[in-house]
């Protein structure tokens, strides 16, 4: 089922929002948040408390009364918006006249057409939405760039607090926003043929690998991404991608089960997890239990073809998917 509980055949719906000037969300009063129209929406209250280690209560997908106009954005919410990347060439020519220098040239060293297009349409559609949250024209959004890559709002909107994450796969993308809380989010499209098990001696902690093995073959599959996509949203939310060792920190896996951050440890020695601990005054193996509780980790039901997850500090947070086109 896709995130509506509508067959993923179904076109995601139209909204004649790009590039254009749309009501500013400063404008619009609470009254108005709840006025509405229909709007694939799904709504994913996600009160995951890693502090206490309750878990996750079943995603309360559905198809829901969304407002006609920009939505606001609380603290404590999270919007998703689901973005699919299939323009035609025209709109993606348009698309890229809202991008920055730099951001064309990082298009233009894209070797395949295909992957540049969907560069173009992902950072111009990110571009349009977090100028509909700051009310400034797209191509006026400054970004800046953490260490590992990570793009961030510059200076001149830090009074919004605005922090974002983009993931894309195959056709489609997710851009994650919230305010004052870092976030990452990915998206992966499901595969059957990938070689699990090897992938995941490479990347899987020992215990997550343990976990994937211990699995029925038909959970595999869905261990698999639940596992790949929650470690790299976890990693995007710290800001330090692929670059933080994938096998310090074990997230849960099991479908069925809740998503969690279950350990991160805080020695690099832990990347050879496999290895008998070591214990004497210089050198120990901990788990950083203030870094497992400051994130909660959360499905996001995107697409039947996808799995996807959210990395977000904080806790009590209210997840809302919507689609935008
Ligand atoms: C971040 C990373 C995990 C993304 O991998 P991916 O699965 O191929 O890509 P996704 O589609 O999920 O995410 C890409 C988006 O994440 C964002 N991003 C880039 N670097 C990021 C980072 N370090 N942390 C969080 N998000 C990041 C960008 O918006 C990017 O979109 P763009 O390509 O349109 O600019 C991977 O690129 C990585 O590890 N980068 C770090 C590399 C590094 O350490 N470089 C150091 C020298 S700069």
């Amino acid at each position: 089922m896709s995130p509506c509980g509508q067959a993923e055949d179904v076109p995601i719906q139209k909204r004649d929002c790009m590039l254009g000037a749309r009501t500013s969300p400063s404008a619009l009063s609470a009254q108005r948040e709840q006025s509405s129209r229909a709007v694939c929406d799904v709504s994913i209250n996600a009160p995951c408390s890693l502090g206490t280690r309750a878990p996750s209560p079943a995603l309360s997908a559905k198809c829901e009364q969304s407002p006609e106009q920009f939505p606001l954005l609380p603290d404590d919410h999270v919007h998703i918006w689901r973005v699919p990347l299939n323009q035609s060439s025209e709109r993606t020519a348009l698309s890229l006249e809202v991008l920055s220098p730099d951001e064309r040239e990082k298009a233009a060293r894209f070797r395949f057409d295909k992957d540049r297009n969907q560069f173009v349409q992902a950072r111009a559609a990110l571009r349009t939405i977090l100028s509909e949250y700051l009310n400034v024209p797209p191509q006026n959004l400054e970004f800046s760039y953490g260490t590992h890559g990570k793009p961030a709002l510059a200076n001149g909107h830090a009074s919004s607090n605005l922090r974002f994450n983009l993931s894309r796969r195959a056709g489609l993308a997710l851009i994650a926003v919230t305010r004052g809380r870092e976030l990452g989010v990915d998206v992966e499209l499901v595969r059957a043929d990938v070689p699990f098990f090897e992938i995941a001696d490479v990347s899987f902690s020992s215990a997550e690998s343990a976990t994937l093995h211990s699995l029925p073959e038909s959970l595999r599959v869905a261990g698999f991404y639940n596992c790949w996509t929650r470690k790299e949203a976890y990693v995007k939310a710290r800001g330090e991608g692929l670059s933080f060792p994938l096998k310090q920190f074990d997230v849960s896996l099991t479908p069925g089960e809740p998503p969690m951050l279950l350990n991160v440890r805080d020695d690099i020695l832990s990347l050879h997890d496999d290895m008998p601990p070591v214990h004497d005054k210089v050198v120990s193996i901990r788990d950083d239990v203030d870094e497992v509780d400051r994130w909660t980790l959360q499905e996001l039901p995107v697409g039947e073809n996808y799995v996807a997850a959210l990395a977000v500090e904080g806790t009590n947070l209210n997840v809302t998917c919507r689609d935008w086109a």
